[in-house]
């Protein structure tokens, strides 16, 4: 298949998590995903990559589409609807953000799709479930609104096709280029509040007459937003990172004026919990780097949460904890509190040594401890700084006596710790959160061994489908038993599943 030819009549048969299977190529090649694309439409294609085992295109055109399935509601204007649907909705336009793809969506039919996709993964890698449940997906309370953590991205966008010129933007990457920035004034995903402070932070560096950072030649200053809300404690961090080396040659008395203001302004001392300045001048498109450095602007390092969750109808445990700025935390908060609601669940009859692998600062488990129900977790993570918040977490939710923190890899921590060993010989349950690449082989085989010696619950929490399904093959294999298997919505209108798995 040439590059750039176009192929008519594409027949999307099915939509599988990161690939659309299609019936009407030849050599039934895989197609990368456009996550856009709806199972049962017929689209004509253009291919714009061709590798060994994939092919990646854009849409040009839909003939037919799904009616059930996609209602065309879309709430928000910057949507991003390629050209094909354009044609379906005045408000479209080809320059958009590309975070919310299902808007189009119901979000009942939404949920379907993901639960077929899950199914259909099971199915494809064969493996016989008998005794499998998939309970139906449980949604997520708010179909909006929900995410509390933001990144916006500064740049510039110049277009003279489009007849564009707009050098000050301030939000997601334009779709199909990422050098490009599509502006927008406020996002459907986070909180009202949340929505403000971007407004008027935005409209401070823009009155600053400091440049915006040039992803194409890399270069200037303003390069990322962040906004993280604690929806419990209604406590707010900001973090917004420069690009140092322009700064000390030429714009030093403009960012001198610019750091007073924001150290003075009145509304951000009513509505900001933490506002700290990362400097970063490496290249890649993240907001820290190994050498960044992040300084406290104004107030307190760590913001916090206070985390709830049922245990039964009558009974709510809440535990305090502190977050830094770079920490990882589930980005749903209420999502998180229902997945772990969940997870609880599954292990809420364990008693003895729970084994907590990839576990951040997982304060949802010092819950569980604190009820009594779990008497000893030993948690491990690679990244220091989150189990030195791990422990601070378990100290003052007084439940720092039943747990041992390790920071070291997963994969390597059994090696050689004799006394890591000894502790994991009454292990009643391990759980895993991996990075969504997949389990490590020798973690799998090393669980796969310890299990014919001990008798252990396995709990995995994954937020990729397809390397869940291909470690269940494996550790199916390797002898373990699984018997139930509960999605729960994390990110509405987004493409994004999060499952828990319970094996034995
Ligand atoms: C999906 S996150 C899960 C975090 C946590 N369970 C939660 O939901 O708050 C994956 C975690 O695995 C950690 N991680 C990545 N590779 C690791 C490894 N080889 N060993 C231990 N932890 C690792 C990351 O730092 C990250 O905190």
């Amino acid at each position: 298949m040439k590059l750039w030819s176009i192929i008519k009549n594409v027949y999307i048969y099915k939509i599988w998590y990161g690939w659309i299977w299609i019936g009407s190529l030849s050599d039934w090649k895989k197609i990368l995903v456009k996550w856009w694309a709806l199972p049962k439409s017929t689209v004509d294609i253009k291919v714009v990559k061709n590798k060994k085992d994939y092919i990646q295109w854009h849409i040009i055109t839909t003939h037919k589409y799904d009616k059930d399935l996609a209602d065309w509601v879309v709430f928000c204007p910057h949507y991003f609807i390629p050209i094909w649907a354009s044609q379906q909705n005045q408000n479209s336009h080809k320059i958009g953000c590309w975070w919310c793809k299902r808007q189009i969506i119901s979000y009942h039919n939404q949920l379907k799709l993901k639960h077929d996709i899950i199914k259909d993964w099971f199915e494809k890698i064969q493996i016989s479930l008998p005794d499998l449940v998939i309970s139906p997906i449980i949604w997520c309370p708010l179909e909006k609104w929900y995410r509390n953590k933001i990144e916006f991205s500064f740049g510039v966008y110049i277009s003279w096709k489009e007849n564009i010129d707009n050098r000050r933007n301030l939000w997601f990457h334009k779709q199909w280029e990422f050098s490009k920035i599509v502006d927008i004034d406020s996002c459907w995903l986070v909180s009202d509040k949340a929505n403000k402070i971007f407004e008027y932070i935005k409209k401070l560096c823009f009155d600053s007459d400091l440049p915006v950072f040039d992803q194409k030649i890399r270069q200037w200053f303003f390069r990322h937003l962040v906004i993280r809300e604690w929806f419990n404690t209604n406590q707010i961090l900001v973090n917004l990172s420069v690009f140092e080396d322009n700064l000390k040659k030429t714009y030093n008395e403009k960012w001198n004026k610019f750091l007073e203001t924001i150290q003075k302004d009145k509304i951000l001392t009513e509505n900001i919990t933490t506002f700290v300045i990362t400097y970063n001048n490496w290249l890649a498109d993240t907001v820290k780097s190994d050498k960044s450095e992040t300084k406290v602007l104004r107030w307190d390092w760590y913001i916090h949460e206070n985390l709830k969750f049922n245990l039964d109808d009558n009974t709510e445990i809440s535990s305090i904890f502190r977050i830094s700025p770079f920490s990882f935390f589930q980005t749903n908060t209420l999502g998180a509190q229902i997945l772990f609601s969940e997870a609880q669940k599954m292990l809420w009859y364990v008693k003895w040594t729970i084994l907590d692998l990839y576990c951040w600062t997982w304060t949802i488990w010092i819950n569980i401890l604190k009820s009594g129900i779990w008497s000893n977790l030993i948690w491990i993570e690679v990244v220091e700084d989150a189990i030195i918040d791990a422990h601070h977490n378990a100290k003052i939710n007084w439940v720092e006596d039943n747990c041992l923190f390790i920071a070291a890899q997963s994969e390597k921590v059994f090696n050689d710790n004799a006394q890591l060993k000894e502790k994991i010989k009454d292990l009643w349950a391990v759980i895993v959160d991996p990075p969504r690449e997949w389990l490590h082989k020798n973690l799998i085989n090393f669980l796969s061994e310890l299990k014919k010696e001990t008798d252990f619950k396995l709990l995995y929490i994954s937020c990729n489908p397809i390397t869940m399904a291909r470690d269940i093959w494996i550790l199916i294999d390797n002898g373990f038993k699984i018997n139930r298997l509960q999605a729960v919505d994390m990110f509405p209108q987004t493409h994004h599943i999060e499952v828990i798995w319970m094996l034995y």
